[in-house]
């Protein structure tokens, strides 16, 4: 079967969050499923935009506000597991940054040129898989508008990453969207804006979400949708993500500063955690716990430096943050550095290559996550023989059961408040200081396949049962 993916990150050429890392994986491994899977994103201005060399392969105009933008597709020219083709319409998507302040222009712009690139094809594609909001009119302008009439038979499926954002824009910009009949107009409209997300859940042959649990919880907080989840019901379905065990593989991660197997986690979490220590002067025989992630609310990292105010001293821990975003989040962490130092670190910004080394070295992984579509990171804690403290929501809840239960492994709380937390942390020491019972659990999460193939096995159900 062949598929097109669009999206606006896929890793490594273009990472914000987890979505690059899906968008990234899930090709892949359904050509090793035997399907001909490709993804199309814009052409940013990126180190990996900057670095590689890339084939035109097409070239078209996009009308949009009086403009007549012209775009080029690209193909990346190195060796991948799968094509990736790009937009490159250098006014609108050759930036430095992946998401900004216009972005209704930009992917609409985006979208537009992807679908006249598609109707280009001889041979069509037989799904089109559109991800998270960025794509979310593609649905829409394949059944309604007029120009691309040729698309209306090809199966869609939309995936919701996270309903939080919807890409909601005023009516007063509908003129944007290629001529479709009028009367139809409601496909675009959700709580009196144009809604992207609610007209791809409307329009899609099939919606997915990146985990079952996430795909219930939906249906009563998905940001104003609920209703339409409901309605739409029959249609959706949740799928697990997986991950790269590939690029997540802790026997050949790049990043680590010792490579290590089940039967040499012991030594090789220690060397990374002994890094780790050294490097932000922790105290290597105190548990080391991390978080990585983007400072949202859905993240429940506000709560952080209440958290550590009030009880680091008395918790024996270490404690270790990479992350950026809310400014305000930012500013109360990094006046945390100099109280707690030699207990605590904040490390601010995006790093991939440190990201790694925590997952190795951390004892623990903390993710309180009030709401999570999936999560990525308790999956790559899981591999590395991280334990994940985390919340009972959406794929949290799918993954991750707490050491307590029958063959559990991880850390649960029911709440995301300061003193959930902090008990949550409590229960790391004292789980630390059973090093009997954290060896045995280390070494059974190691053996959790979490890999792609189960999943993308799923996906390629779903399109057999649209082609019908
Ligand atoms: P989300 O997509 O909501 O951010 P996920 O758990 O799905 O959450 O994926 C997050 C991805 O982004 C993971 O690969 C994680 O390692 C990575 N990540 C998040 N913040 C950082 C950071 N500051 N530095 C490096 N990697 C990060
Ligand atoms: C979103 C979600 C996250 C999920 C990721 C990949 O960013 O917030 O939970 O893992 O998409 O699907």
């Amino acid at each position: 079967m062949t598929i097109i993916h669009v999206a606006a990150e896929c890793f490594p050429v273009a990472k914000v969050g987890g979505l690059a890392d899906v968008v990234g994986a899930l090709p892949k491994f359904q050509n090793k499923n035997k399907e001909k899977a490709e993804v199309i994103m814009p052409f940013y201005n990126l180190p990996f935009t900057q670095k590689n060399k890339f084939k035109e392969i097409y070239k078209g105009e996009v009308p949009l506000n009086g403009v007549n933008y012209t775009f080029r597709v690209v193909t990346l020219l190195k060796e991948s597991d799968f094509t990736i083709n790009f937009i490159d319409i250098p006014e609108l998507l050759y930036t430095d940054y992946v998401y900004s302040y216009d972005d209704t222009i930009r992917f609409l712009a985006f979208q537009i040129a992807v679908l006249k690139w598609i109707s280009s094809w001889e041979n069509k594609p037989e799904i089109i898989h559109v991800h998270d909001h960025h794509t979310g009119l593609i649905p829409f302008m394949m059944t309604q508008s007029y120009q691309f009439d040729d698309l209306k038979l090809i199966p869609t499926v939309f995936t919701i990453h996270n309903a939080q954002y919807q890409g909601w824009f005023s009516h007063e910009k509908v003129g944007l969207i290629p001529k479709f009949d009028f009367s139809k107009v409601g496909l675009l409209d959700w709580s009196g804006e144009i809604n992207p997300m609610a007209a791809a859940i409307k329009c899609a042959w099939a919606v997915t979400t990146v985990s079952p649990s996430y795909m219930e919880e939906l249906k009563s907080k998905a940001n104003g949708l609920e209703d339409l989840l409901k309605y739409e019901s029959g249609k959706c379905v949740g799928i697990l993500n997986g991950i790269d065990t590939e690029v997540w593989n802790p026997e050949t991660d790049e990043y680590l500063k010792r490579n290590y197997k089940k039967t040499t986690a012991v030594s090789g979490k220690k060397a990374n955690k002994n890094w780790l220590c050294d490097q932000y002067g922790f105290n290597r025989n105190k548990p080391l716990i991390a978080f990585i992630g983007r400072f949202v609310h859905d993240k429940g990292c506000d709560l952080f430096a209440e958290v550590f105010t009030n009880y680091l001293n008395e918790l024996e821990v270490s404690i270790l943050i990479l992350g950026s975003g809310d400014p305000k989040v930012q500013e109360d962490l990094t006046n945390l550095n100099d109280v707690f130092e030699g207990d605590y670190k904040y490390v601010s910004g995006y790093n991939e290559a440190l990201s790694h080394v925590i997952y190795a070295g951390a004892d623990f992984l903390l993710m309180p996550s009030r709401v999570e579509p999936c999560g990525l990171n308790q999956m790559y804690a899981l591999r590395y023989g991280t334990v994940p403290i985390v919340n009972n929501v959406g794929g949290l809840k799918d993954t991750i059961l707490d050491y307590k239960e029958v063959n559990g492994f991880g850390i649960v709380i029911h709440e995301v408040t300061v003193t959930e937390i902090k008990t949550a942390i409590e229960e790391a020491v004292q789980l630390y200081n059973n090093q009997l019972l954290l060896k045995k659990i280390k070494n059974q999460i190691m053996k959790i396949d979490h890999s792609w193939l189960a999943s993308a096995k799923e996906y390629q159900k779903l399109y057999q049962k649209l082609k019908k």
